[in-house]
């Protein structure tokens, strides 16, 4: 006789055990955060680059349309709600607002209400009943800031920009590249204590001056920034076995002996500027949400947003500011002109530009000074977190207050 055979009971099945550095799951905010962070002001373009001329951009994912009129710039979702066509190939036929290139749908660039159809007659019944997504923007400093938030009212533009920017007596110098790598790479290269040590190492704008080899660095907390704060700097290390690796040469300057928490090569000796010490930075690198740099100097401060654009791609927003007026603004115009810009808002930045398109991860394996990373990635989790409460409670209240 065959007996029936039980079928066996398959051993419960275990839970997968991820490796650490696998994937970014323990940040899902950021992981999840391809486009960006909504609910913020980006620098999108230079002031002047905006005309009556409708130009395209496109900022987390969203294409817009920007158009200048009687002084204003004006943002609006850049898909015509007809049949898709974008807006920026339309034109100005009316002040105060925008019709598109196809069959004249026109509407109003403050509310976005379509005011007027061509095609249609002056009585075309569809008239106010089609309103197109119109986006919050300011102009601060010669640069177009955009609100790219979800219909919310946005918060103050100056609650964003660094609080030193409140004293407004500094000139300002800059460069906008689109760029290829995810927004979050850039940002995380920015803050990334270890690369510039050896990757910079060959840049013209380090030529006369000696960079660390290792720091010891812990990260510290001032309001909305996270700092990098300098505990040990190091420049000539035995390699056991190997030799020695160091970046001192003959031809660069001598960094000081201590410990420096301004400048990335220390001060040398210089003042440092009083509006810069009141802001008691406790390290020379911090960086805040949704993705901005400050890099300290004594007497200049050094600024880089990564803003999202399209997945894989953002734009490189980087500003140099110096607290000067008046004539005195010339040698920095001289300096920013001749030399700054290509040397490194130039061929500097550009080395990170190169490592930002190449970076692929995860899967990744951190060393010790990626500390600076993870705590970035901290920060963004934390912050989206009460930014997305309190956007919310904020609507909520605009609902009640209906
Ligand atoms: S697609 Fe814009 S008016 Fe027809
Ligand atoms: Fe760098």
């Amino acid at each position: 006789m065959v007996q029936a055979q039980q079928p066996q009971a398959s051993p419960p099945s275990q839970p997968k055990r991820r490796r650490p550095g696998q994937d970014w799951k323990a940040w899902p905010q950021y992981d999840a955060a391809e486009l960006g962070l909504r609910g913020y002001w980006y620098p999108v373009t230079w002031s002047s680059k905006v005309t009556g001329t409708p130009q395209r951009q496109t900022l987390c994912g969203e294409k817009l349309v920007l158009i200048r009129d009687g002084g204003e710039v004006y943002a609006l979702a850049d898909r015509c709600p007809h049949r898709g066509v974008p807006l920026s190939l339309g034109r100005q036929e009316f002040p105060g607002t925008l019709t598109c290139a196809y069959h004249g749908w026109t509407f109003d660039l403050e509310s976005g209400k379509l005011c007027a159809v061509l095609t249609d007659g002056p009585k075309s019944p569809i008239c106010g009943k089609v309103v197109q997504k119109t986006h919050p923007v300011e102009e601060r400093h010669g640069i177009v800031w955009v609100y790219l938030g979800d219909g919310e009212e946005p918060h103050p533009l100056d609650e964003q920009l660094p609080e030193e920017w409140r004293d407004g007596s500094f000139v300002l110098g800059g460069s906008m590249q689109d760029r290829r790598g995810d927004w979050r790479y850039a940002c995380e290269n920015g803050f990334d204590e270890g690369h510039a040590k050896y990757l910079h190492r060959t840049s013209l704008w380090r030529l006369f001056r000696t960079m660390p080899t290792w720091n010891i660095t812990s990260i510290e907390r001032q309001g909305r920034w996270i700092h990098r704060v300098q505990k040990e700097v190091h420049f000539r290390d035995e390699h056991s076995g190997l030799g020695v690796w160091t970046n001192y040469r003959w031809w660069k300057k001598k960094p000081p002996e201590r410990v420096f928490n301004i400048g990335n090569v220390g001060d040398l000796g210089k003042p440092v500027h009083p509006v810069i010490g009141r802001q008691e930075f406790p390290g020379y690198t911090s960086i805040s949400v949704p993705g901005v740099l400050r890099v300290v100097y004594p007497d200049f401060i050094h600024y880089e947003w990564w803003v999202p654009t399209e997945p894989g791609h953002h734009r490189y927003v980087g500003i140099m500011i110096q607290y000067r007026e008046g004539l005195s603004t010339l040698p920095f115009y001289l300096k920013y002109f001749g030399g700054i810009r290509w040397f490194f808002h130039g061929q500097f930045s550009q080395q990170d530009e190169w490592m930002v398109g190449e970076t692929d991860a995860p899967p990744e394996r951190l060393y010790r000074p990626d500390a600076s990373l993870t705590a970035w990635r901290k920060l963004v989790e934390e912050t989206t977190t009460t930014h997305e409460a309190a956007r919310a409670a904020k609507a909520r209240r605009q609902d009640y207050d209906v």
